[in-house]
């Protein structure tokens, strides 16, 4: 195989969730989730703004297929809303929620797209939050069911079943920095919630297996790596230790069966209640991994972020650094037992206008996703088994506290007509998917 192609079952794709991009979100029986209490709470989020209609692809998604077919996408990766399915989170369905993912999938299994689902992407239904959220135990239960219900209807059509989307960004933003919904900023829950989410992950995975023994049961991780600002003994010490803070809470009980020691001393007494038999139920076999990556963290001896002088950085003030995505693939794959992986979340926000000619010209968008599909290739060679290819996003959407002031989108989206337009990005990847290569291709 030339080095510059991809395998031929290559999974090319491209990522949402739900509350994203749905909207509805008061439509046919849909339940409150916490992410429509936290948007309607003045001053949570950028100008205001809410999921309440978003790209309203809950009505759009017959077109939104379209979509993806002119892209040639071979695999979509999106969530479910659980209070869309389960308005309580638990008990009573909604028979028109399980339609509206059910009518979603044939379309997609028709259009030849592998669906890749997303059980949990930070949505949970509000009347659960009432009760403690994660911090209770008993929520990871109701997972489970969750998990049980979406597998018996839509196992027999998806294959690739996700528990959940970056458990980190749920802890941290939604529990330390109060960022994201439900806007905790306490240490001692953030913890409490962190271990109940691994619990729900490894009840979910027994759940999705006893619902259907044939589906491909995983999670997905978003990683930053940490690397040293210079060679100097001092600032790997330190990016090492970052790392291991930062980025192995999940990492290490999942693929190795124990928390790591370092955040277990951060933690200190804000441990977690952890009951016998709980780190075998959360490091079950995973059938494939999911690796979102945008950036990585570069730190200096004293353990600050350092900004790097001459390099780029987007929208979101990230740093482009597509080498860093293939050591680190590099280095989770010789640390972990890793299964499959797929990267199933990679892009970047750029100020996006509409040109004169109808057009959107997003140059440096192209730049980074060819880099990083480069990169990904690199890591293969190198030995890491990666399957498949998730961009975020097919389309601009609703970008959680920042609202709809980014735009990550291959598609543009006008949110006053919902017009959406191809970006020069999308078209650009329509053409790396058709050759199944990238580095030949100049833009
Ligand atoms: C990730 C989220 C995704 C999107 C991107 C930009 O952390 O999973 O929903 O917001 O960041």
């Amino acid at each position: 195989m030339q080095n510059n192609k991809f395998p031929q079952d290559f999974l090319w794709g491209a990522a949402t969730a739900a509350y994203q991009v749905e909207g509805a979100w008061n439509e046919d029986g849909r339940g409150e989730s916490i992410w429509d209490r936290f948007s309607h709470t003045p001053g949570r989020i950028t100008n205001g703004d809410t999921g309440d209609i978003a790209c309203d692809h809950y009505h759009r998604w017959e077109e939104d297929i379209a979509l993806m077919r002119r892209l040639g996408l071979k695999a979509y990766r999106f969530s479910t809303s659980w209070s869309r399915v389960l308005p309580g989170g638990r008990g009573l369905i909604n028979p028109k929620g399980l339609d509206f993912y059910d009518r979603l999938v044939d379309r997609l299994c028709v259009a030849n797209i592998e669906p890749l689902l997303t059980l949990y992407h930070w949505d949970l239904p509000q009347t659960l939050q009432d009760e403690g959220g994660w911090e209770n135990r008993s929520t990871a239960h109701a997972f489970a069911d969750y998990a049980a219900l979406m597998v018996k209807r839509l196992g027999d059509r998806v294959k690739y079943w996700t528990t959940f989307n970056e458990p980190s960004v749920i802890t941290y933003i939604g529990f330390i920095t109060g960022e994201h919904a439900p806007g905790f900023q306490d240490p001692r829950v953030a913890y409490q919630v962190a271990h109940h989410l691994m619990v729900a992950h490894g009840l979910g995975t027994q759940a999705i297996r006893a619902a259907n023994a044939d589906v491909n049961a995983g999670i997905v991780l978003n990683l930053w790596p940490a690397e040293p600002a210079s060679d100097s003994v001092e600032d790997v010490a330190a990016a090492n230790k970052y790392w291991e803070k930062q980025e192995t809470l999940f990492l290490d009980p999942i693929f190795k069966g124990h928390y790591p020691p370092a955040v277990y001393n951060m933690v200190g007494p804000n441990m977690p209640k952890i009951q016998d038999g709980d780190m075998a139920l959360i490091a079950q076999q995973l059938d494939f991994v999911g690796i979102n990556f945008y950036s990585r963290h570069v730190i200096s001896s004293t353990g600050e972020l350092k900004e790097i002088e001459g390099s780029e950085y987007t929208e979101m003030g990230w740093e482009v650094c597509a080498p860093a995505l293939r050591r680190m693939l590099v280095k989770i794959n010789s640390e972990y037992n890793l299964p499959p992986i797929f990267i199933t979340e990679n892009g970047a926000s750029f100020k996006d206008e509409v040109s004169a000619d109808g057009k959107i010209h997003d140059p440096r968008r192209i730049d980074y996703l060819k880099n990083h599909f480069i990169q990904t290739r690199l890591a293969m060679l190198d030995g890491v088994d990666v399957h498949g290819y998730m961009v975020w996003s097919l389309m601009d959407n609703f970008e959680w506290g920042l609202g709809f002031s980014k735009r990550f989108g291959l598609t543009y989206v006008n949110y006053a007509t919902q017009q959406r337009v191809l970006k020069d990005s999308g078209e650009w990847y329509a053409e790396v998917i058709r050759k199944n290569e990238v580095w030949e291709y100049h833009t």
